[in-house]
């Protein structure tokens, strides 16, 4: 039967009892569902999952995204199985995308349509003097919201901001060692930027969470530039702070679920070409989840 035991920080919990490679009940879905709320990131720790029995989990939760950027980097006949990995065909090609996700940042906040969840699988950890590596770091967006000063809470109150993909990719790009060229005009027009409300109400919690990430966020809509800069500045330092923050360190064999409307996230590049990290990941977009709400 579902267990599920809160982390005690300030995000994760973690879910014992059930195999995730057969099917659930209703009444467990929608337990897990109501944890992500709570919690923020869920873990799974010791299952053994096929690329399909993955995804048949990850779709419970709405529909899947098939990754613009995910390349050649799927698995066969899964496409909405990306796979980021360091690590390296014989001939040097790589077997996944090698930098996804290292900078903080909400998955999709660039999209239109919002992703939900993620769903991650981990079948190589990497490890130096018998540490993992290459944890994911997570940021509660329900708490850091609470604590923002009722001056900012006024002026931001009903604001949208920008966000933009090319932030997050020029970011990347300006890193050491990059391999990533500029979008081109094609790439650029196929991911305009879109804006959302800066303070969201979550779906699953009814309540406000701050829906603003340094990867992505690029101007405050309907204030001068200096001032949305200025403010900017202060959401991307109040909303990191120490006290909001949680790392999962990974084991192999955890299917690690997350919901993105509430937490930011940053996956740690700590570990080098040698040391080997390989993921499974699902996108869950956000369909299901405000339509549930609604
Ligand atoms: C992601 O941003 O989805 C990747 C996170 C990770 O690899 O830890």
């Amino acid at each position: 039967m579902l267990a599920i035991e809160p982390t005690g920080a300030v995000l994760g919990a973690v879910a014992t009892g059930v195999d995730l490679s057969k099917p659930l009940d209703d009444a467990s879905y929608n337990r897990v569902k109501q944890a992500l709320g709570l919690h923020g990131v869920l873990c799974f720790p010791d299952q053994a999952l096929e690329p399909p029995e993955q995804v048949a989990f990850a779709r419970h939760f709405g529909t899947l995204e098939i990754n613009v950027a995910a390349g050649p980097f799927t698995e066969p006949d899964q496409p909405e199985l990306m796979i980021l990995s360091n690590k390296r065909e014989s001939d040097g090609k790589p077997m996944g995308l090698g930098d996804a996700g290292q900078g903080w940042h909400t998955d999709m906040s660039y999209s239109a349509e919002i992703a939900f969840a993620n769903v991650l699988y981990a079948l190589e950890v990497p490890h130096r003097e018998g540490q993992p590596l290459g944890g994911t770091m997570f940021a509660n967006m329900h708490a850091a919201y609470e604590d923002l000063p009722g001056d900012v809470k006024q002026t931001l109150e009903g604001r949208t901001a920008v966000h933009d993909f090319e932030k997050f990719w020029e970011m990347m790009r300006q890193r050491p060692g990059s391999t990533r060229g500029p979008l081109t005009p094609e790439q650029r027009a196929k991911k305009p930027p879109v804006s959302h409300p800066v303070f969201m109400e979550h779906p699953i919690t009814k309540r406000r969470v701050l829906y603003c990430n340094p990867g992505y966020a690029v101007r405050i809509n309907g204030i001068p530039q200096s001032d949305s800069d200025d403010l900017l500045a202060f959401l991307f330092e109040h909303q990191l702070q120490e006290k909001y923050r949680y790392t999962h360190r990974w084991r192999v064999g955890d299917l690690l679920i997350w919901e993105n409307i509430g937490t930011l996230h940053n996956a740690i590049a700590d570990y080098g070409p040698e040391e080997h990290r390989y993921i499974r990941r699902c996108q869950v977009m956000a369909d299901r989840v405000f339509a549930e709400a609604a």
